[in-house]
């Protein structure tokens, strides 16, 4: 974890708190939306599976009160259209994060072979959207003195995978994105935020790592408590954390049992 200097911010999750959270219909984006939800937040969610992400919604509609919209978050005119209508039906966004990701082709091809469409696209939904969403739901934290964004990075944005490259790539890029707009915002009271939640056993990591039994790794309950500790407790204005390295200090500990929202 790296964080520098600090901000008067004091973030606080609960009712009158909104979220917006893409990639919220499955995984690490659900997980969070349900522990966001038990705090009372409301909460404007986006996957490109309509059906999941309904049934998402309807769960934690008797929990919080959800706008969901069904769309890809590298199409510009949805993603326009849902921090549109969040703002409209709640007024305001507080904490957007970028969840939603892609490993691109599965198998996942060496750099030497790599399709270059297929890495533009890769690199449209994991460092274009991110950005894209931030442009939009940034304007208004600052006028509000205070706001996060957490972009949701892996440690292949870091290490050299073979065959992880396209993907690593993209979240190397996000990462130099956020540190740079964290260097952007300096003094807004804006937060930036890079996490690393670590290997999970998800539909995203069995695409990129086909046919291998994943089911040792922690599932996405056991991670997003990580996110929520950051989102109430971490006041750096920029920082690059690794969920695993949270959970292990137990730091997390207290937030998640106060709450008891995760499995
Ligand atoms: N799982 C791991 O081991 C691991 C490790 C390091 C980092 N991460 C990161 O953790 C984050 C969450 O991944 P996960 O493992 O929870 O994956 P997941 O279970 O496969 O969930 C991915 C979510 O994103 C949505 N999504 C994918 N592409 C999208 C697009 N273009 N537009 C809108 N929504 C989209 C999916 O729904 P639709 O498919 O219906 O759109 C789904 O809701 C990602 O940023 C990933 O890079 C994961």
């Amino acid at each position: 974890m790296s964080a520098t200097r600090t901000t008067n911010h004091t973030p606080s999750i609960g009712p009158g708190t909104v979220a917006l959270v893409t990639g919220a219909s499955r995984g690490l984006g659900l997980a969070l939306a349900r522990l966001l939800a038990d705090r009372g937040a409301s909460l404007i969610l986006t996957a490109r599976g309509a059906k999941a992400l309904d049934t998402a919604t309807r769960e934690l509609n008797s929990r919080a009160d959800v706008l969901a919209l069904a769309g890809d978050v590298a199409d510009l005119a949805h993603v326009e259209h849902l921090v549109g209508a969040g703002l409209q039906r709640f007024g305001h966004i507080d904490v957007l994060v970028n969840n939603a990701s892609t490993v691109g082709p599965s198998p996942m091809p060496a750099l030497e072979a790599y399709p270059l469409e297929a890495l533009e696209r890769v690199f449209r939904v994991n460092v274009s959207a991110p950005l894209h969403l931030a442009q939009l739901v940034v304007p208004q934290m600052r006028e509000r003195g205070g706001g996060l964004v957490l972009n949701v990075s892996s440690d292949a944005g870091v290490n050299a995978y073979p065959s992880w490259g396209g993907y690593g790539a993209s979240k190397a890029a996000v990462e130099h994105l956020s540190r740079t707009l964290a260097a952007e915002l300096e003094g807004s009271g804006v937060r930036v935020y890079v996490v690393d939640p670590g290997d999970m056993d998800t539909q995203m990591h069995r695409e990129a790592e086909l046919g291998v039994d994943l089911s040792h790794l922690p599932r996405p309950e056991a991670v997003a408590p990580a996110l929520v500790h950051l989102m109430e407790r971490e006041i750096a204005p920029f920082g690059r954390y690794e969920a695993q390295s949270l959970l292990a200090q137990s730091l997390v500990a207290s937030t998640s049992g106060e709450h008891g929202g995760e499995s």
